[in-house]
């Protein structure tokens, strides 16, 4: 049997410990073949892939990114483009597919499953770790280590300065990465997609702080938290196949509403795409690892349709279709937790 393997949406640490897992699993099962296909559902649709063994995916455990390129290609764009996928997979002899992605990827798995029959079997991947079906992701607790670690260099500087630093993490449904680290690093605020925020109290909060004899503060905002009423969005906006804004910024725009509401120095830093490079943790090595090979085993029992997801300490199987019916926001619980350390 030949299975086919792809790495879909913004790439995250812990990718290529995922593909060296499902080829080791294979190898070890015996009579599977494996096909790395380029760059996402482009591979896919063009039939463009390398041959991978158990010598080539060797050494890759500790690597960042992905070995076979991602991208954000979506064959629903074009009324051809799923058969087109269908006929490159045959015209490569590929039987099954293990497509790793978040939302977006493992949607188009989840229609062409669906809609043409493809076995195919998912692993969940995004740093945002806002895929239902999973407790974690991969990827994830490597972004919060990295974002935490930047809070902890922040902290310093923001004590010697007496200022107001705010930080932006991803985050675009979710505020998972921003509570995690910022709760790590002790931040005084955290703002998340799943909580309009009231600029005026966040600054009042600061304020009670200050006036307590603090003489800094830690902000730690979710790129795709949104103030009460909106900011103001650029003009020509840019958005992907899957038709998501590119977003990043917001921490510009509260460094201005912070240092002229409240008088506090303010400084912002975005920290972008450094929370999605890099070797993984060993957390995200070994929880990509088992991810790679329930991917394997779930495709020799021919459980198609079906994505690997965490439940509490166990790997288990679950339908795409529900995986992916809502996006998994952040934990009230776990922000009034958060809340406690705030101001
Ligand atoms: O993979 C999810 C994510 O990290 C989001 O948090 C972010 O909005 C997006 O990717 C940005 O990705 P890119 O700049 O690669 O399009």
């Amino acid at each position: 049997m030949r299975i086919g393997i792809l790495t879909g949406g913004g790439d995250c640490p812990g990718l290529n410990a995922v593909i060296r897992g499902i080829v080791r699993k294979g190898s070890r099962l015996g009579g599977y073949e494996f096909v790395g296909l380029r760059n996402g559902w482009a591979g896919a649709l063009s039939g463009d892939g390398i041959d991978l063994t158990k010598e080539s995916t060797s050494g890759l455990l500790p690597r960042g990114g992905t070995i076979l390129g991602s991208s954000r290609t979506n064959p629903y764009k074009t009324d051809d483009g799923p058969a087109q996928v269908a006929r490159s997979l045959a015209d490569r002899g590929i039987d099954a597919l293990i497509p790793i992605g978040g939302e977006d990827t493992l949607g188009v798995a989840g229609r062409l499953h669906d809609d043409l029959g493809i076995p195919i079997v998912g692993v969940p991947k995004t740093i945002d770790n806002d895929l239902g079906g999973t407790d974690f992701t991969f990827g994830f607790q490597t972004a919060v280590q990295i974002a935490t670690d930047a809070i902890d260099r922040l902290h310093t500087t923001a004590e010697s300065h007496h200022r107001v630093m705010i930080l932006e993490v991803m985050g675009r449904h979710a505020g998972w990465i921003a509570t995690h680290s910022g709760m790590a690093g002790g931040a005084d605020a955290i703002l998340v997609p799943e909580r309009e925020f009231d600029v005026d109290e966040v600054c009042a909060s600061l304020q009670r702080r200050h006036n307590s004899g603090r003489t800094f503060s830690i902000v730690v905002v979710a790129e795709g938290a949104k103030p009460v009423g909106g900011v103001p969005s650029a003009d020509g906006e840019q958005v992907d196949e899957f038709g998501h804004v590119r977003l990043g910024g917001i921490a510009v725009w509260l460094e201005r509403e912070i240092e002229s509401r409240t008088g506090y120095e303010s400084r912002m830093t975005i920290l972008g795409h450094v929370q999605r490079g890099g070797t993984p943790t060993a957390y995200d090595r070994v929880l990509a690892t088992r991810f790679g090979v329930a991917a394997m085993e779930a495709v020799a029992d021919g459980a198609f349709g079906q994505m690997v997801g965490l439940h509490a300490t166990d790997i288990v199987r679950v339908d795409l279709a529900d995986a992916l019916a809502e996006p998994k926001l952040l934990d009230p619980a776990l922000y009034e937790t958060a809340e406690v350390f705030f101001g």
